[in-house]
């Protein structure tokens, strides 16, 4: 599938999602999660649902992890693993609480014979990394601070063989590289800078001068926690602004609702791996 919008062209992709059957807040790892907070889980399903079919509709594969019982998180099947090139650069938890998901996503990486390459250093999949196959020849971004550890992005470069650039979030509602970033196609990003030290602020002015800045406010609804095709891009219908910004760029935003799996701490992104052949 390749369609032209405006000047941009979506690419076919092939992405992992996780069902939110047994998500829940049990215990709190971000400033997002609060115990005190119910979560309408029939709720999470059925927005979750709505965010796979609008990816599908636009085109795309979605391979299906199973859930398991006890790992309220796993919906956040972006954390699991980063993959670059049909290589696999396996994840490893910050948290105890979210330990046990790195093995089911090993298996089902090794079950289609892709390489996988078993982590040392603590790492939190595309929660942390980001990948540009268009920017400098193929670029990844990385974040630290929080919860992937800098010896992580070393290790990535080494298993992956390209290039890795080091971004330290500072600010911890941006826990992870992918709520203050996203890639918008194969060569640029939106971001917001305040997530992120000065001299990151610098580097990523430097690398990508035609970024789409988002503001405070879009940045806090998870609008840079965004799934894009590189025409079409999927986000938070709360980030109306970011949205805006999007189109004016030529890009068509896909808003979804997600306001139970916020509650994690996460929206779009976090519950979409993308499986780069
Ligand atoms: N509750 C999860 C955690 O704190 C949310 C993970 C969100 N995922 C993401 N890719 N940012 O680990």
């Amino acid at each position: 599938m390749v369609t032209v919008d405006q000047q941009r062209v979506a690419r076919k992709r092939t992405y992992l999602m996780c069902s939110p059957e047994h998500f829940a807040v049990e215990y709190a790892i971000n400033p997002w999660m609060d115990l005190g907070t119910p979560v309408d889980a029939q709720l999470a399903v059925k927005q979750w649902g709505r965010l796979r079919e609008a990816l599908l509709d636009l085109g795309h594969d979605v391979h299906l992890l199973a859930p398991e019982p006890g790992l309220p998180d796993m919906v956040y099947a972006a954390n699991g693993a980063f993959t670059v090139d049909g290589a696999v650069y396996g994840a490893r938890f910050r948290h105890e609480q979210r330990t046990a998901e790195a093995a089911p996503h090993r298996a089902f990486h090794e079950g289609r014979g892709w390489r996988f390459v078993a982590p040392n250093e603590t790492n939190e999949g595309e929660g942390d990394f980001a990948y540009l196959p268009e920017a400098y020849g193929g670029l990844v971004l990385a974040g630290h601070g929080f919860r992937t550890e800098l010896p992580a992005h070393a290790e990535a470069q080494e298993a992956l063989g390209r290039p890795v650039v080091s971004l330290r979030l500072v600010d911890p509602r941006f826990y992870h590289l992918d709520v203050a970033l996203g890639a918008i196609d194969d060569r640029n990003i939106a971001y917001f800078p305040g997530a992120f030290s000065a001299a990151s602020q610098k580097v990523l002015a430097q690398l990508f001068p035609d970024a789409v800045v988002a503001d405070d406010a879009d940045a806090l609804a998870f609008g840079l926690n965004l799934v894009s095709d590189g025409a079409n891009v999927v986000l938070d219908a709360e980030a109306t602004r970011l949205a805006g910004r999007l189109r004016a760029a030529g890009y068509t935003p896909v808003p979804v609702e997600l306001t139970e799996l916020r509650k994690g701490g996460g929206s779009v992104k976090c519950c979409v791996g993308e499986l780069r052949a």
